[in-house]
C-alpha cells in the first residue's frame, strides 16, 4: 500500500520539496527524526489491536479457554495507554520542529523582503506581499511536517494492518489489496484539479488582503469620497469569486472520499463472500476471519486520511513552490563585489548622460547632465510628471540608471556600497513615513547612537523644540501609526529632525512643503533652510519662491533639462522658467 501511495505523490515532487526544505530542517533534524520515529509505533499499534481478535475468537469464543479472556482486556487497555503516550510525545516534538521551521522560513523571507528593490514594491500590492510572506510560510512548514507525520503514522498503521490481513489469510488479503488499488487513479485526477484551483485561490485571497489594507490606509479618502459602496462591491466580487473557487474545489475533489467509501464497501463485500467459503472449507479459522474483517475495517481510517493528507501535502508543496519563488528572487540593485565605502563627499555629485526607464521601452529621463558641486544647492523645478522625483531617486540608488552614470567625486555610485552611499544622504519628502512609537524613537531612526543633547539640537533646528517641550510626555509622546496624532506641519518637522540627526552631507528634499498651508509652510521652510546649510542639496520645489536663492535652478520638462541657471539669469532668458514664474505669480494674485 505504501509503495502504491508513494508512487502517487510522485517521487520527484516529494524528494524535490524535501531537498529544497532541507536547509530549514537541517538545524533541527535530530528532533525531526525523533518526531517521525515516534509516529511509527503510534500507527503500528493499530495492527496489534486487530491482531488480538484472532486468539480471542479462537481461544475464547471457540475453545472456551477462560484465562485468555482475563488477559486480553488488560492488554488492550495497556496498549492503548502506550499508544496515547506516544501520540502525545510525537505531537509535542513534531509541533516544536514545525514551528521552528516556520520561524526560520519567515525570518528568511522577511530578510528577502527587506532586500528587495523599490521597483519590486512598485509592482506588487501589499496583499500579495502579506499573503505570500506571512501565510505561505505557515502552510509550507506546518503543512509539511504535520502531514508527513500523519502520513507516516497512517502509512505504518496501514502497513501493520495489511500485515494482519496477510497473516490471517493471504487469499483474502490479495482480494482486498486489489480492490484498494483502485484508489490510485482518482487520486491522480484530484491532484491535478487541486493545483489549478489552489493557485487561483491564492491570487484572489491576496486581492482580499489588499482591499483590507487599502480600507485601513485609505480610510479618510474612502469617507470623503463616500467610496463605501464601491469598495463593498469590490469586496463582494472578490468574496464571490473565492466562494466559487471553494465550491469548485469541493465539486472537483470531494467525490474522492465517498468514492473511496464505495470502493471499500465493495472490498468488504467481496471479502465476506470469499471468506465464508474459506471458513466453510476449513482453510481459515473463524478467528482469522474476524481479525481480518476488523483489520480491513480499521484500514479504512488510515487509508482515508492518507488520502486527505495527500491533498494537504499537495497544498504545502504549492506553498513551498511559492516560497522558493520569493527566496530565489534576487534584487536587481546589488553591491558590486568590489564595492567601496563612501566616507565623505569632497567635490561634487554629477549626473552624466543619464537615461532612465521604469518600464522597458518607455524612457522617462533623457540625457540628463547635472553637476552639483559640494556645498551647493540645485533646485529642480518644472511641470508635474517631468521626472524630478525620478532624478532624485537615482542618487540613493532606489533605482539604477538605464544608461549613463551618477557619480560622486568622479566614482560611479554603482561602485560604492549601497549602505555607505545611503548613509551620506538624508531625504525629506512631501509625505514622510513615520513609524508608530514615540517622538524620540522616530528621531533616533536617523541615528541610533544620538544622545539627548543632539536630539534637542535636531528638534531646535527643525523648529519643533517648543512644541515637544509643551507636551506632557515630551520626547516620549506616542505619535500613533504613521504619526496620525500630529499635524501635517509637525509631521514634516519631525521628519526634518530625523534627517538632521542623520547629519548626512547630501540632502534631498522632494516637495517637502507642498502639502502644507502657508503658515506651517513658513516654519517648515525655516527648518529646511537650516537643514540645507553647508550641505550638498537637491531640492525639488513646487513653489518657485522657495528656491529663488538656489545656486542653480534646473528646469525639467518631459524628462529633459530645458534650462539651467540662477534665478535672475533664467528670468532674463524669458524661457521655460520665466513662463513658470509668471504663471505662479499670476496665481498668487
Ligand atoms: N514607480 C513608477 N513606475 C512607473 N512609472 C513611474 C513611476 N514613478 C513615476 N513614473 C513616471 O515617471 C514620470 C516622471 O515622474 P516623476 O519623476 O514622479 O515626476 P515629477 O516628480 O517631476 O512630478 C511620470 O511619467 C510618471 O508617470
Ligand atoms: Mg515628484
Amino acid at each position: 500500500m505504501k509503495k502504491l501511495l508513494k508512487k502517487q505523490i510522485s517521487k520527484n515532487l516529494l524528494v524535490k520539496n524535501f531537498r529544497r526544505m532541507w536547509p530549514f530542517i537541517k538545524p533541527f533534524w535530530v528532533r525531526a527524526v525523533i518526531g517521525v520515529l515516534l509516529t511509527i509505533p503510534v500507527g503500528a499499534l493499530d495492527g496489534v489491536v486487530a491482531m488480538f481478535l484472532k486468539p480471542f475468537m479462537d481461544k475464547v469464543m471457540v475453545d472456551k479457554q477462560p484465562h485468555f479472556s482475563a488477559i486480553i482486556p488488560f492488554l488492550i487497555v495497556g496498549f492503548t495507554i502506550v499508544q496515547g503516550i506516544l501520540i502525545y510525545s510525537s505531537n509535542y516534538v513534531n509541533t516544536w520542529v514545525a514551528q521552528k521551521i516556520t520561524q526560520t522560513v519567515k525570518r528568511r523571507l522577511y530578510k528577502k523582503l527587506l532586500s528587495m528593490d523599490t521597483s519590486y514594491f512598485d509592482k506588487n500590492n501589499s496583499g500579495t506581499i502579506l499573503f505570500r510572506f506571512a501565510s505561505d510560510a505557515d502552510t509550507a512548514a506546518n503543512g509539511l511536517i504535520d502531514n508527513t507525520k500523519q502520513f507516516l503514522s497512517k502509512s505504518f498503521s496501514s502497513i501493520a494492518l495489511v500485515g494482519v490481513l496477510l497473516y490471517n489469510s493471504w487469499q483474502l488479503a490479495l482480494i482486498a489489496i486489489a480492490v484498494l488499488g483502485l484508489f490510485i487513479y482518482p487520486m491522480t485526477i484530484v491532484r491535478k484539479k487541486m493545483k489549478e484551483i489552489l493557485n487561483k485561490t491564492v491570487t484572489s485571497s491576496s486581492l482580499l488582503m489588499t482591499i483590507y489594507n487599502e480600507t485601513f490606509a485609505g480610510n479618510k479618502t474612502i469617507r470623503s469620497f463616500t467610496l463605501e459602496e464601491t469598495l463593498t462591491r469590490k469586496f463582494h466580487e472578490a468574496t464571490d469569486y473565492l466562494f466559487y473557487l471553494s465550491m469548485k474545489m469541493v465539486k472537483s475533489t470531494n467525490w474522492l472520499s465517498p468514492l473511496m467509501h464505495i470502493i471499500m464497501s465493495i472490498g468488504v463485500a467481496l471479502v465476506i463472500g470469499a471468506g465464508s467459503y474459506l471458513i466453510v472449507s476449513g482453510k481459515i479459522t473463524s478467528g482469522n476471519f474476524v481479525a481480518f474483517i476488523a483489520a480491513l475495517m480499521m484500514l479504512y481510517t488510515p487509508l482515508k486520511s492518507v488520502g486527505n493528507n495527500y491533498i494537504s501535502i499537495q497544498n504545502s508543496f504549492l506553498a513551498i513552490d511559492r516560497i522558493f519563488e520569493l527566496l530565489d528572487m534576487e534584487p536587481v540593485i546589488q553591491d558590486a563585489p568590489t564595492a567601496k565605502e563612501l566616507r565623505e563627499v569632497k567635490k561634487a555629485v554629477t549626473f552624466e548622460h543619464v537615461h532612465f526607464e521604469y518600464v522597458p521601452g518607455r524612457e522617462v529621463l533623457h540625457d540628463i547632465n547635472l553637476n552639483i558641486p559640494v556645498g551647493t544647492t540645485a533646485a529642480l523645478v518644472g511641470n508635474s510628471g517631468g521626472g524630478k522625483t525620478t532624478i532624485s531617486a537615482l542618487l540613493p540608488r532606489l533605482y539604477d540608471v538605464t544608461k549613463g552614470a551618477v557619480k560622486i567625486d568622479g566614482s560611479d555610485i554603482k561602485d560604492i556600497s549601497q549602505a555607505s552611499l545611503r548613509r551620506q544622504i538624508a531625504m525629506v519628502f512631501q509625505d514622510n513615513f513615520l513609524f508608530s512609537g514615540t517622538i524620540r524613537e522616530n528621531i533616533l531612526l536617523g541615528n541610533e547612537q544620538a544622545d539627548e543633547t543632539s536630539i534637542w539640537t535636531a528638534l531646535k533646528n527643525a523648529c519643533l523644540d517648543e512644541f515637544v517641550k509643551g507636551l506632557p510626555n515630551g520626547l516620549d509622546t506616542e505619535i500613533g501609526e504613521r504619526g496620525i496624532l500630529l499635524s501635517g506641519g509637525q509631521k514634516q518637522r519631525l521628519a526634518i529632525a530625523r534627517a538632521f540627526i542623520k547629519n548626512a552631507p547630501i540632502v534631498i528634499l522632494d516637495e517637502a512643503t507642498s502639502a502644507l498651508d502657508n503658515k506651517s509652510e513658513r516654519v517648515v521652510q525655516e527648518a529646511l533652510d537650516n537643514l540645507m546649510k553647508n550641505r550638498t542639496v537637491i531640492v525639488i520645489a513646487h513653489r518657485l519662491s522657495t528656491v529663488q536663492n538656489a545656486d542653480k535652478i534646473v528646469v525639467i520638462n518631459d524628462g529633459r533639462i530645458a534650462e539651467e541657471g540662477k534665478h535672475e539669469e533664467l528670468l532674463k532668458q524669458n524661457g521655460a522658467y520665466a513662463a513658470l514664474y509668471t504663471m505662479q505669480f499670476k496665481d498668487k494674485k
